[in-house]
C-alpha cells in the first residue's frame, strides 16, 4: 500500500457541515499511484491509495471518501467485483472506474453497476481534475437538496406538532422565541402530552442542531449510575470501573441536554447539577481534573415542580435555575381539536409501518375519543391507533373507551366506584404504585375536606391543624379537586 503524503489515516468522525475532500485510489501500477497521490494533494484533496481491491474496500468503511478511483484490473480481487462490494457497503459512494483498455462494453458494465464515471488510461492532468471537480459538484448538489429536504422534513414536524390547536401555537410562539438562545426550559406536563417533542423542537431550531442533542432519564436509573451517566467516571472510581468513561455532559458538549423527569433526581446529584449549571465545570466520579463544558440544559418534569419544592423534595436554587422559561404543554383533554388530526397521522404512520390497510373508522370511534379524558394523553392516542391498525378493526379500542368513559362520568356524578371495583376494572394494567396513589389521593380528600370544614375553608390554619405547608395544602386541595 502507497502510503497517502500526510501519512495513513484511518478513521473518520464524518463531523456534520465539514467538508469532505477525501479520495480514494486503488490500482495496482504504483508509478500511477505517486502521480495521482502528489498531483490530488497539490489540489488540497487528502489521498489514500490502495494497491489491491481487498485493502480498497476496508479503506472504503474507515476513510468515508468522496470519491473512489478503481481500476478495472486490479490484481486478486478485480475492479468489477470491487465496484460490486464497495456499492453493497455504501450505496452512495462516488466511484470512477478507470481502465487503459477502454472497450466501449467495460464503461456501459460499470455504469449499471453503479460507477459515476469513467476515465481513460492514459488521462492527463485536465481530465483527472475535470472528473473530480464534476463529482464535487455533483455532491455539492445532493447535500444541498439533503439539508432542503430536512429543512422541509423539519418544519412539517413542528408544523405537526404546533399548528393544530391555540394552546400548542401559544407553546410555538415561545419555543421560537428561546430556540435560537441558551436559555433553560423547564417543560411542564402530564405524561404523555408531548414534552420530549417540544424539547427537541426547541434543539432542531436552535444554532446547537448539528450538535448532538442526548437525553437523560433520571427516573430510569439509581442515583450512583445516573451520576456516572451523566458526568463519566475515571478507571478505578468503583468496582466495575474498568475503563474511564466520558458521561453524558461531555459528550454533548457544543450541544444540548434534555434531562427528563428531574424531578426524580436525589439531593446529592441536584447539588451537583447545580454546580455544573454555575461553574459549567465538573469532575469524573474518581477524577480530580476538572471539566469545562458548553451544554444547553432542557429539562421536563410531569411533577408540579413548585409543589417538590413546597415539599422540600427538590431544591429551591437548582428549581430558580432550570425555571429561567418554563413551558407547560396541556394535557390532551384540554386541546381535543388535535385529535382528529393526530388519528390520521397515527393511523398513516401504523398502517405505513406495519404494512397494513389503514381500517375504516366508525362514527362511534371518533364520538369515543372526544368523550374520553385521556390520562395518558398523546402517548395513549398513539397506543390506540396502534391497537385498531394491528386488530384491523376500531371495535375492541372503542368498547374499552366507552367502558372507561362511562366510569369516569358515574365518578364525576359522585358515584364513584369503591377500590374493590377500581382493582377489579383495571387489574390488568394499573401498577401497584398507580393503586397505592389512588388510595392516599382518596384518603387525603377525605381528611383534608373535613378540616376544611371544620375551619370554615380557613386554609392557612388547616395547614397548621394538618401538619404541611400552606403550599402544599393549596395543591393537594386542587389535586384532589376539592370545592368549597
Ligand atoms: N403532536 C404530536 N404529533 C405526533 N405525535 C405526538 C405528538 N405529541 C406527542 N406525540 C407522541 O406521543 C408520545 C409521547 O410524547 P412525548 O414527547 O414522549 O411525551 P412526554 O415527554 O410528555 O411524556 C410520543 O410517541 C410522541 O411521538
Ligand atoms: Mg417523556
Amino acid at each position: 500500500m502507497v502510503k497517502a503524503s500526510r501519512g495513513l489515516q484511518t478513521e473518520f468522525s464524518g463531523i456534520p457541515g465539514e467538508k469532505n475532500n477525501r479520495i480514494l485510489i486503488a490500482d495496482g501500477d504504483g508509478s500511477l499511484l505517486v502521480y495521482m497521490r502528489e498531483l490530488m494533494t497539490r489540489f488540497g484533496y487528502e489521498v489514500f491509495c490502495s494497491d489491491s481491491g481487498e485493502k480498497a474496500v476496508c479503506m472504503l468503511r474507515t476513510v468515508r471518501p468522496a470519491i473512489v478511483f478503481l481500476d478495472l484490473h486490479l490484481p486478486g480481487k478485480d475492479g468489477l467485483e470491487t465496484l460490486e462490494e464497495m456499492r453493497q457497503i455504501d450505496e452512495d459512494a462516488y466511484i470512477v472506474m478507470m481502465s487503459g483498455d477502454g472497450p466501449a462494453k467495460a464503461v456501459v458494465t460499470t455504469m449499471k453497476m453503479g460507477a459515476m464515471g469513467f476515465l481513460h488510461k492514459p488521462f492527463d492532468q485536465e481530465e483527472l481534475l475535470a472528473t473530480i471537480g464534476k463529482q464535487m459538484d455533483r455532491r455539492d448538489l445532493i447535500d444541498q437538496a439533503k439539508s432542503l429536504r430536512e429543512e422541509i422534513k423539519r418544519k412539517a414536524e413542528c408544523n405537526r406538532l404546533f399548528q393544530n390547536s391555540g394552546k400548542m401555537r401559544e407553546i410555538q410562539a415561545v419555543v421560537e422565541q428561546v430556540a435560537d438562545t441558551d436559555i433553560t426550559v423547564l417543560l411542564e406536563g402530564e405524561s404523555g402530552t408531548g414534552k420530549e417533542l417540544v424539547a427537541r423542537a426547541i434543539y432542531t431550531l436552535s444554532a446547537r442542531r448539528d450538535k448532538p442533542f442526548l437525553k437523560v432519564n433520571c427516573a430510569a436509573l439509581p442515583e450512583p449510575l445516573l451520576e456516572s451517566e451523566m458526568f463519566g467516571y475515571e478507571k478505578g472510581a468503583f468496582t466495575d470501573a474498568s475503563s474511564r468513561k466520558p458521561g453524558k455532559f461531555e459528550l454533548a458538549d457544543g450541544g444540548t441536554i434534555f434531562l427528563d423527569e428531574i424531578s426524580e433526581m436525589m439531593p446529592p446529584l441536584q447539588a451537583k447539577l447545580l454546580q455544573v449549571l454555575q461553574d459549567k465545570e465538573f469532575t469524573h466520579l474518581g477524577g480530580k481534573q476538572d471539566i469545562r463544558v458548553d451544554v444547553r440544559i432542557l429539562a421536563a418534569t410531569n411533577r408540579n415542580l413548585a409543589e417538590s419544592v413546597a415539599q422540600g423534595q427538590f431544591r429551591e436554587d437548582l428549581y430558580y435555575r432550570l425555571n429561567v422559561v418554563n413551558i407547560r404543554v396541556p394535557p390532551l383533554r384540554g386541546r381535543k381539536e388535535e385529535i382528529p388530526v393526530l388519528v390520521e397521522y397515527f393511523l398513516k404512520k401504523y398502517s405505513r409501518e406495519f404494512k397494513r390497510k389503514a381500517p375504516p373508522l366508525s362514527n362511534e370511534l371518533l364520538d369515543v375519543f372526544q368523550r374520553y379524558h385521556w390520562p395518558g394523553n398523546v402517548r395513549e392516542l398513539e397506543n390506540c391507533m396502534k391497537k385498531i391498525v394491528i386488530l384491523d378493526s376500531d371495535k375492541a379500542v372503542c368498547q374499552e373507551l366507552l367502558k372507561k368513559c362511562s366510569a369516569a362520568e358515574a365518578e364525576l356524578n359522585g358515584e364513584k366506584p369503591g377500590l374493590d371495583e377500581l382493582i377489579r376494572q383495571n387489574l390488568h394494567r394499573y401498577s401497584l404504585k398507580a393503586f397505592s396513589k389512588e388510595a392516599i389521593r382518596r384518603a387525603e380528600r377525605e381528611v383534608i375536606g373535613k378540616v376544611l370544614q371544620q375551619t370554615c375553608w380557613n386554609r392557612k390554619e388547616a395547614a397548621e391543624r394538618l401538619q404541611i405547608s400552606y403550599k402544599a395544602l393549596l395543591y393537594k386541595i386542587k389535586e384532589t379537586g376539592l370545592e368549597r
